[in-house]
């Protein structure tokens, strides 16, 4: 198991996707299709078998669309949710910077997220994660995405320093971009709790009005 971060103190694990991993692909064809994430998230029909294969196979390394695809896993490995980074596209970010400030050099990333709903795998069952002398309930998988969120932003961050340094360059700054569907009060929750600020007027995403949200990292 490819793990990105491993720290003892959160509940949850971040991996580094790999898309020949089948567990990884099949439990992302898995959240793919759960009706809550349909209901909330574009496209909202499930993809097929082809447009999955194209989704997990889209890498950070790709120059015409770097992608970065987090698994989130409890500490036995079981993937419950992900993370996901991707360009923000020019048009948006035009939008975006009729209300905000951005400047010019900045990576624009777009976050979305997604877990798994409706069961556990059966390893977890009745066994809690003990963290700072808290007991969290794991058979609910809470949490998920609010963790897989500030996990990975600090993971952006780190990143971002290790570049810098190597290139003998200034950090570049960071900004990430969120979209939410009116209404969608889990997703606000997340990016609320991870310091992302709602901007004061809609977005047009994919011809729905759609609430914005922007975090410095
Ligand atoms: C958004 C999502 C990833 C959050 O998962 P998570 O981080 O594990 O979050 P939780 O399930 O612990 O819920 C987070 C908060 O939202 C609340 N919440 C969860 N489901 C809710 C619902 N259906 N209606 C209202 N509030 C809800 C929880 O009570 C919790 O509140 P709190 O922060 O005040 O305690 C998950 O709901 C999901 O996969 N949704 C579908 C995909 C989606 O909408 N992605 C975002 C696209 S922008």
């Amino acid at each position: 198991m490819e793990s990105v971060r491993d720290d003892p103190h959160e509940p949850y694990i971040i991996l580094q996707f790999n898309p020949n991993n089948s567990e990884q692909t099949q439990v992302y064809a898995e959240i793919d299709k759960q009706s809550e994430v349909l209901r909330w998230m574009l496209p909202s029909t499930a993809s097929t078998p082809k447009e999955l294969d194209w989704l997990t196979r889209e890498s950070y390394l790709d120059p015409e669309n770097p992608r970065q695809l987090f698994p989130v896993a409890d500490r036995r490995g079981n993937i419950l949710g992900w993370v996901q980074y991707k360009p923000d596209e020019e048009q948006r970010i035009d939008d975006v910077k009729k209300q905000i400030d951005i400047p010019d050099d900045s990576i624009v990333l777009e976050i979305s997220y997604a877990k798994l709903f409706g069961r556990s795998p059966d390893s977890l069952s009745g066994d809690d994660f003990q963290s700072h002398g808290k007991s969290i309930p794991m058979n609910g998988n809470p949490g998920v995405a609010i963790n897989g969120v500030k996990q990975t932003l600090e993971i952006l961050h780190e990143r971002e320093a290790l570049i810098s340094k190597a290139a003998n360059k200034p950090s570049r700054k960071i900004v990430v971009t969120a979209y939410t569907d009116l209404g969608n009060q889990a997703s606000e929750s997340v990016l609320r709790k991870n310091g992302f600020q709602p901007l004061p007027e809609n977005i047009d995403y994919g011809g729905e009005a759609n609430k914005a949200w922007v975090r410095f990292v």
